[in-house]
C-alpha cells in the first residue's frame, strides 16, 4: 500500500468508529429549532427552567442576550445528540452545571465568560473563588424569576452556605445591619475582583470603610498608626459582641498593642492599696477612652495623645 492508501484507510476507520460510538468521538451538533426543540420537554413544572424568560437573558431584542442567539445552548453548549437520545441520562448537553457536571468548572464558567468577561473582568482570573474552583452557578441562578445575588438576604442565604462563621458573625450583638437586610455582602465585598484585598469593592480595608464611613479617613493631625494601617486592626467588619464591633473590649484592646508600665494595667497595685485608692479610672467603664477620646485621630493641637 502506497501512503496516500493508508491513509485513507485510517480516515475510513475512524468515521466508522465514530458512528458506532456517537456522543464519545463526536462532539454533539446544535439543535436546528432552538429553544423550541427544547422546552416541548422542559416546559413542565418538574424542571425549574422557565423563570429564565423573565430575566435579562430571556429578552427576545436585546441582541447580545442568549435567546436572540443560540437560546438555550448559549450556556449549555450544543445539545442535538441530547434531544434525540433515548437515554437522557446517558446523553446530557455538553455543557450542564454544579456537581454532578462531568464539564469542569472551568469549562461551565467558561459558557458564562464567553458573554459576561468584560463585566465581571479581568479580576476574575486568578480570585480566591476561581482557584478553589467555585462556579458562577454556586451563586447565580439564572433560571430563577429574580438572581438570589441581587436581594440582600437571599444573597447572604447563599455566602453562608459556604461561609457558615460569617453567619454567626452576623447574629453578633454590634456590627453592620446585615440580617435585617439593609446591607449585604456585596456593599463590601466585589466577589468577582481578585485585584482587591479579600475581595473588597475597594483596593484594601481602609479605603473600603471610607466609601462609607469618611469622616474616618481625616486628614488628622495627630494620627493612630492602627487606624490608618487597618480598621480590622480593632474592628471586625462581620459583627462582634463588643460595643462598637470591637474585636477587643478597651482596656485590653489597647494593650495588645501599649505596654502598661507608666498606665498601671492592674486594678489595684501594692502603692494604691497605701494611698486607699485603685486604678479603675484606668480599666473600668470607657476604659484608656475615659481620657483617650480621640481613639481615631485628633485635630486639637495639643491632641498628641488622643485626648481631645
Ligand atoms: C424528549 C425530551 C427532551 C428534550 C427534547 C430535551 N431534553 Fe433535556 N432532559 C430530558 C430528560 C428526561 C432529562 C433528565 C435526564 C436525567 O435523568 O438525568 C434532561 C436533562 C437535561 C438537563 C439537566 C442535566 C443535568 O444533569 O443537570 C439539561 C441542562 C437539559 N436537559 C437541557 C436540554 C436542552 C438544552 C435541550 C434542547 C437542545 C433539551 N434538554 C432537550 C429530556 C429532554
Ligand atoms: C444563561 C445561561 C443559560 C441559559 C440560556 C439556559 N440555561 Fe439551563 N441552566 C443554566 C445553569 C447555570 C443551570 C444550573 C442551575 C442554575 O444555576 O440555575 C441550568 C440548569 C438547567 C436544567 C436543570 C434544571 C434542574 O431543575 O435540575 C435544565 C433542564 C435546563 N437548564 C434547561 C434549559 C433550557 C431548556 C433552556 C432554554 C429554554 C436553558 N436551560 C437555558 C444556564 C442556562
Ligand atoms: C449569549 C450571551 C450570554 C451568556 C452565555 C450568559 N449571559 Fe448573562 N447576560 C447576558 C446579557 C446580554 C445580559 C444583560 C446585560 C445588561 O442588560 O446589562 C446578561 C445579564 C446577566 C446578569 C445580570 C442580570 C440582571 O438582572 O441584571 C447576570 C447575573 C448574568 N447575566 C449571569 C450569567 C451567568 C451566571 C451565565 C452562565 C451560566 C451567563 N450570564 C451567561 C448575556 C449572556
Ligand atoms: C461568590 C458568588 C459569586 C460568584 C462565584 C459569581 N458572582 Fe456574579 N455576582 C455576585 C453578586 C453578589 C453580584 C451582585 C453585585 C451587586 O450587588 O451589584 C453579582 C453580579 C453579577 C453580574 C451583574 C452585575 C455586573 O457586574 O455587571 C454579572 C453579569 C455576573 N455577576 C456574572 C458572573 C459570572 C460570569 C461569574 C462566573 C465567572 C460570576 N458572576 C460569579 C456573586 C457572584
Ligand atoms: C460554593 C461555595 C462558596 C460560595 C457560595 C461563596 N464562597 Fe466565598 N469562598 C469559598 C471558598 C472555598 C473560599 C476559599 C476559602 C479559603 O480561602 O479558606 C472562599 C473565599 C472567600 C473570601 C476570601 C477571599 C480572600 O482573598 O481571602 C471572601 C471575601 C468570600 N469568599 C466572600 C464570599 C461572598 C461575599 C459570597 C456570596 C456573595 C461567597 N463568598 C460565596 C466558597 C464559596
Ligand atoms: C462592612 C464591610 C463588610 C461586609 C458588609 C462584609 N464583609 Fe466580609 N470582609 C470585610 C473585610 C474588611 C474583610 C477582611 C477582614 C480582615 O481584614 O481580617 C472581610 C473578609 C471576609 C472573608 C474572608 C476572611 C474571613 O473572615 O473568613 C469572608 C469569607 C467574608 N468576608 C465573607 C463575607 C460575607 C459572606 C458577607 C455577607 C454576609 C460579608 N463578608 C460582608 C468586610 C465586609
Ligand atoms: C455601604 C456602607 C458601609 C461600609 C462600606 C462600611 N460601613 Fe460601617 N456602618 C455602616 C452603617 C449604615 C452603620 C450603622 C449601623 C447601625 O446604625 O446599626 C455602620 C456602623 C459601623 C460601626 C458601628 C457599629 C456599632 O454597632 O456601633 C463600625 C465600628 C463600622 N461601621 C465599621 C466599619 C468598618 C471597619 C468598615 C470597613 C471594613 C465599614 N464599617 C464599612 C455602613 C457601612
Ligand atoms: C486602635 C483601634 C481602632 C482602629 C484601628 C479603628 N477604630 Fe473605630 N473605634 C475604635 C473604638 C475604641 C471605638 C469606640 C469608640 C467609642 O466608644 O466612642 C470605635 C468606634 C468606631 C465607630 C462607631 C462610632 C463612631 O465613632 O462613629 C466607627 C464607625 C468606626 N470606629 C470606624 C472605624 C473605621 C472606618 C476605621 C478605619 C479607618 C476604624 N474605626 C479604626 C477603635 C478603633
Ligand atoms: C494594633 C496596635 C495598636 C492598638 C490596638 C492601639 N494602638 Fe495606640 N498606637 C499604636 C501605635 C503603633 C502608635 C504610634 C506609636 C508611636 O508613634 O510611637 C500608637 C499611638 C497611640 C497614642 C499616642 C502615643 C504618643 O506617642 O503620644 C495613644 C494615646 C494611643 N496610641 C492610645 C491607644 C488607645 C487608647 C488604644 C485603644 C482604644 C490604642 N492606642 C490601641 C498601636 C496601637
Ligand atoms: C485618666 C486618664 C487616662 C486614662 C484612663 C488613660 N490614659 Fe493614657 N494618657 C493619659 C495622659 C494625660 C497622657 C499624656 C501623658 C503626656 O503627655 O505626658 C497619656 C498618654 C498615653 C500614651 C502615650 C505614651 C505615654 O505613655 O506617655 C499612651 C500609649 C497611652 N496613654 C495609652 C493608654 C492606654 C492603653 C490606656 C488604657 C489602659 C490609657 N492610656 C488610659 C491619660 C490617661
Amino acid at each position: 500500500m502506497n501512503i496516500r492508501k493508508k491513509i485513507l484507510a485510517l480516515v475510513v476507520l475512524v468515521l466508522a468508529c465514530m458512528s458506532v460510538i456517537p456522543g464519545i468521538v463526536m462532539a454533539q451538533e446544535y439543535s436546528s429549532k432552538g429553544a423550541d426543540s427544547c422546552l416541548g420537554c422542559h416546559r413542565s413544572a418538574k424542571w425549574s427552567v422557565m423563570g429564565i424568560f423573565n430575566t435579562k437573558h430571556g429578552s427576545r431584542v436585546d441582541p447580545d442576550a442568549p435567546f436572540s442567539n443560540l437560546q438555550c445552548e448559549a450556556c449549555h453548549g450544543p445539545s442535538n445528540e441530547h434531544r434525540k437520545a433515548k437515554d437522557k441520562a446517558e446523553v446530557k448537553p455538553t455543557i450542564t452545571f454544579g456537581k454532578e457536571s462531568i464539564a469542569p468548572v472551568s469549562e461551565q464558567n467558561g459558557a458564562c465568560l464567553n458573554c459576561h468577561e468584560s463585566h465581571t473582568g479581568a479580576g476574575w482570573f486568578g480570585s480566591r473563588h476561581e482557584s478553589v474552583d467555585v462556579g458562577c452557578s454556586s451563586c447565580h441562578n439564572v433560571h430563577a424569576d429574580r438572581d438570589p445575588m441581587f436581594d440582600p438576604v437571599e444573597q447572604q442565604e447563599t455566602c453562608f452556605s459556604c461561609h457558615p462563621r460569617t453567619r454567626s458573625d452576623t447574629y453578633k450583638a454590634s456590627g453592620h445591619p446585615l440580617r435585617f437586610g439593609s446591607m449585604s455582602c456585596s456593599d463590601c465585598h466585589n466577589v468577582h475582583d481578585g485585584n482587591n484585598d479579600f475581595l473588597l469593592t475597594a483596593d484594601n480595608v481602609n479605603d473600603t470603610c471610607y466609601t462609607c464611613h469618611a469622616e474616618k479617613r481625616g486628614p488628622y493631625l495627630w494620627e493612630h498608626a492602627p487606624v490608618t494601617e487597618s480598621c480590622s486592626l480593632c474592628h471586625d467588619p462581620h459583627g462582634s459582641n463588643h460595643p462598637a464591633s470591637l474585636t477587643k473590649r478597651p482596656p485590653l484592646l489597647c494593650q495588645q498593642c501599649h505596654s502598661a508600665s507608666g498606665h498601671p494595667g492592674v486594678g489595684y497595685s501594692s502603692d494604691d492599696l497605701d494611698a486607699g485608692s485603685s486604678n479603675a479610672r484606668y480599666l473600668m467603664a470607657r476604659g484608656c477612652q475615659n481620657c483617650h477620646t480621640q481613639v481615631h485621630g485628633s485635630n486639637h493641637p495639643s491632641g498628641s495623645s488622643q485626648i481631645r
